[in-house]
């Protein structure tokens, strides 16, 4: 499984790319707004940092303003991912993109309907929100598992499921489990993911044993 971070803040990118764990960058207008930053800076910077795909949502909602936005987001860095939502128009705009050769994530997914046209428009990506889902009180997580059923069912679609709205481990677990392709992640979930109380307990305890044996490692 693929590992993004969810976030427009360089420094958090450059902290976690340093792991060599990261395989792309996933931004949003919210994760942009809270940057603040101008936004072709920020996804020019995040290209130089990471390799992997990394994804600038447009801001327009209609066809041909999309494509403008989308082909200038695109000459950034040859690793740039456009991100439309899922509308009639973005799904148009993902068409035409993808056939142009650029990556094309559709954001915004609520049901696997939706996944199935987005991979019918030769999206790179499918972004299923899983955390907005459980907000309503819907389990986000069967989205994720219908999504797989369907992309399995037609390989040749070749869109990948890029799990999104992840609030916590469990959710990464969990969309692991369910056969997502690739996980976003806001950066202090990624950052717990290592932490275990009994992780922490049996080092200190190694630690202590260690300095009482009196030897060094040369
Ligand atoms: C994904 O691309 C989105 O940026 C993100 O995962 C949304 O997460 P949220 O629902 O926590 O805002």
């Amino acid at each position: 499984m693929k590992f993004f971070v969810d976030t427009a803040d360089i420094n958090e990118i450059r902290d976690l790319a340093a792991t060599g764990l990261l395989d792309g960058v996933t931004t949003n207008p919210s994760l942009v707004l809270k940057a603040n930053r101008p936004f072709k800076e920020i996804i020019a910077d995040i290209c130089e940092v990471v390799d992997g795909p990394v994804s600038a949502e447009v801001a327009s909602t209609d066809y041909e303003g999309m494509m403008r936005e989308g082909r200038i987001l695109a000459e950034i860095a040859e690793n740039v991912t456009v991100k439309v939502p899922l509308t009639w128009d973005g799904l148009r705009a993902c068409k035409t993109l993808s056939d142009e050769g650029t990556m094309v994530n559709v954001t915004l997914c609520f049901s696997a309907a939706q996944a199935l046209l987005a991979a019918k428009a030769g999206a790179t990506f499918i972004s299923p929100f899983v955390g907005r889902l459980d907000d309503i009180g819907l389990d986000g997580m069967e989205l994720i598992q219908e999504i797989r059923t369907i992309y399995d069912n037609f390989p040749e679609l070749g869109t990948e499921i890029l799990a999104a709205s992840l609030r916590n481990g469990n959710h990464v677990k969990l969309a692991a489990m369910a056969g997502a392709d690739v996980a976003t992640i806001p950066p202090a979930v990624i950052k717990g993911l290592v932490k275990h109380p009994l992780t922490d307990k049996g080092l200190e305890q190694f630690v202590a044993d260690w300095k009482q044996t009196g030897q060094t490692i040369e």
